[in-house]
């Protein structure tokens, strides 16, 4: 195929240090379905993830549960990777920042840096925890506001006044590590200068298409307007990640292996292909057509993405992305994820009690391709996965196909109104929306024509020709024929969203769903299998299941030597749900 794109997707690298939470998956269910649907357009798409390991976090974590960093990634990945596949997330590979292919890329582009002169060293005055024997990082200490007062405040910035400081002004600072007051130590540290990259960063956020216009605005207006400042690349030992090799006792800040890691993980997919990561990231005019790279990523780190990354990319010689598609934060019911609010809903807990299915298309409905928050209401959920695809999509084949077990399709396609072919035309509307990541066009694109053939039934009412007997069992086997027909079609268009659903479908009729182009012709004179439910009906009881797990695992590790009993004894308040009426 002279027209076939070679695409290189990723989604951000998740934090080893927690698991996989709903929040986490508006991103990886988003990509995937980006990947899914650009081979089902029959381009060669990869889609690429890790862990990200390294950093004072996990190094602490890994301490207080008493064991290594390297079992505690471990077994965070195994985690990860059950969560992901449960939402049948499918990645291409999934490698870790960890890895040796990671540490000589960093090797590699770290020297590109120091070549260009672009490092730089010198002292910095950080808080320094001598219980914990480690230099604190902003979030790991708290005190009083240098401005308003307000007492506990983070190391970087007031909840109260919104300032911001650095941690060393912070008024009686506590080490939440030890609980100790920290000192201030000061250490080398090494910085890259970002200033002679400012017209660069300039001209790619403004002009490269790789990013959406409220984003180039936001960059020029934050950052690209003034000299940009050096960017503090090292942390001293003790530090989980790799030691810098021309800087001993000197570690690369997590911010700067992690985006690498996007290339490390390509190297190690490519090496299994017998090909190679140049292939993706070079510039070269062999690598034609040349490799786009897709980069999705949550809002909270644009910044490393559109600035420091481009950089570095640029430094190095290597490919830039082509695009990088910024989504916005998830809230639960209207309000911030919140453990204490009991609505930190996390993958797992959801996987046990409900289909993922469902959160796939809820989420592919909510998307549109921009960096607006996007609100998980859990009873508008039930309703639109309720209504759209067990009462719209699901429940075409579930009322026709039974009447086909025995004939199968008719030999050819009868007339339908012209239902197929409007549908078959929408086609492109449906791809070009996918293409732009919005989802949510997509699927009301995709549950009109659903509308339209559900029309068609009631108006047909096949269960009526089948009480006619054997005078009505053409016109029987005709509609019947036209609805399963416009069943899958749906599904063809549904299949980037709905994996699971499409490989249901393929078994019923017509067997594997891989090609966009299947929307396209109807299928005549093949077998249909017998009917088995596809898809189940959202219960409240679910959902209640849900915010069950989600109140008791906000609940802190029982210390009874300083916590009254009674709290846990007292049941965590549920989230009161309406009931949800039946059809
Ligand atoms: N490790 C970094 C990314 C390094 S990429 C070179 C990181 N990890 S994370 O685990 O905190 O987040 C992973 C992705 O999930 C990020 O893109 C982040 O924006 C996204 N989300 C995390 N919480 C989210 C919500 N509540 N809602 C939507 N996306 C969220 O950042
Ligand atoms: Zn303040």
């Amino acid at each position: 195929m002279p027209d076939t794109r070679r695409i290189l997707i990723t989604s951000a690298l998740p934090y080893a240090n927690g698991h996989i939470h709903l929040g986490h998956l508006v991103e990886y269910i988003q990509t995937d379905i980006f990947a899914r649907f650009q081979r089902l357009r029959g381009n060669q798409a990869i889609y690429l993830c890790a862990d990200d390991t390294h950093g004072t976090a996990i190094m602490i974590r890994a301490r207080a549960e008493g064991r290594s960093e390297q079992e505690l990634i471990a077994a965070m990945r195994e985690d990860h990777l059950a969560d992901f596949s449960g939402f049948q997330i499918a990645f291409d590979h999934y490698s870790s920042t960890d890895s040796a292919a990671n540490r000589s890329l960093c090797e590699r582009i770290w020297q590109a840096l120091r070549q260009r002169g672009l490092i730089e060293s010198r002292e910095v005055h950080q808080l320094f925890d001598p219980d914990a024997g480690v230099f604190l990082a902003d979030r790991f200490v708290r005190g009083g506001c240098p401005r308003c007062q307000a007492a506990d405040q983070y190391g970087d910035s007031c909840e109260a006044c919104g300032a911001t400081y650095s941690p060393a002004e912070l008024i009686n600072p506590v080490s939440t590590l030890s609980g100790t007051t920290p000192e201030v130590r000061s250490a080398e540290h090494l910085f890259v200068s970002l200033e002679p990259l400012r017209p660069f960063l300039q001209d790619w956020t403004r002009n490269s298409g790789a990013l959406d216009q409220r984003i180039a605005n936001y960059l020029a207006g934050h950052f690209l307007g003034d000299p940009l400042r050096d960017w503090d690349i090292s942390r001293p030992a003790p530090y989980f990640g790799f030691e810098i090799p021309d800087a001993p006792g000197h570690y690369w800040y997590v911010w700067f292996d992690a985006p690498i890691g996007y290339i490390a993980a390509t190297e190690e997919w490519a090496e299994r292909q017998g090909c190679s990561f140049a292939d993706w990231w070079s510039p070269s005019e062999a690598n034609q057509p040349p490799a786009e790279i897709h980069h999705f990523i949550g809002k909270d780190i644009t910044y490393f993405h559109t600035l420091f990354w481009p950089a570095m990319l640029e430094v190095a010689g290597l490919n830039l992305p082509t695009k990088v598609r910024v989504h916005g934060f998830l809230t639960v019911n209207g309000q911030k994820m919140s453990k204490s609010r009991g609505t930190f809903l996390l993958a797992r807990s959801y996987l046990d009690h409900l289909d993922p299915a469902a959160l796939r298309y809820y989420y592919a409905a909510k998307l549109a391709g921009g960096i607006d928050d996007l609100d998980l209401n859990l009873e508008e959920f039930a309703t639109k996965v309720n209504a759209d695809l067990v009462g719209k999509v699901v429940n075409l084949a579930s009322r026709t196909a039974r009447w086909l077990a025995d004939t199968g399709l008719t030999a050819s396609y009868p007339e339908d109104g012209g239902l197929f072919a409007q549908a078959a035309a929408d086609g492109e509307a449906i791809a070009a929306a996918y293409e732009c990541c919005d989802f949510a066009r997509a699927m009301r694109l995709i549950m009109q024509a659903a509308d339209r053939a559900n029309l068609y039934v009631d108006q047909e009412q096949p269960w009526k020709l089948a009480k006619q007997g054997p005078a009505a069992a053409t016109k029987l086997q005709e509609v019947a024929s036209v609805a399963l027909n416009l069943f899958r079609q749906l599904v063809v268009y549904l299949t980037p969203v709905l994996p699971k659903l499409a490989t249901d479908v393929a078994d019923l009729l017509g067997g594997p769903i891989d090609n966009w182009d299947q929307s396209q012709t109807p299928l005549t004179g093949l077998p249909v299998a017998a009917f088995r439910p596809l898809m189940r009906r959202i219960e409240s009881s679910q959902l209640e299941a849900l915010l069950a797990a989600a109140a008791a695992e906000s609940a802190p590790p029982i210390q009874l030597s300083h916590s009254p009993l009674i709290r846990w004894l007292k049941p965590a308040p549920l989230m009161t749900l309406p009931r949800l009426t039946s059809e």
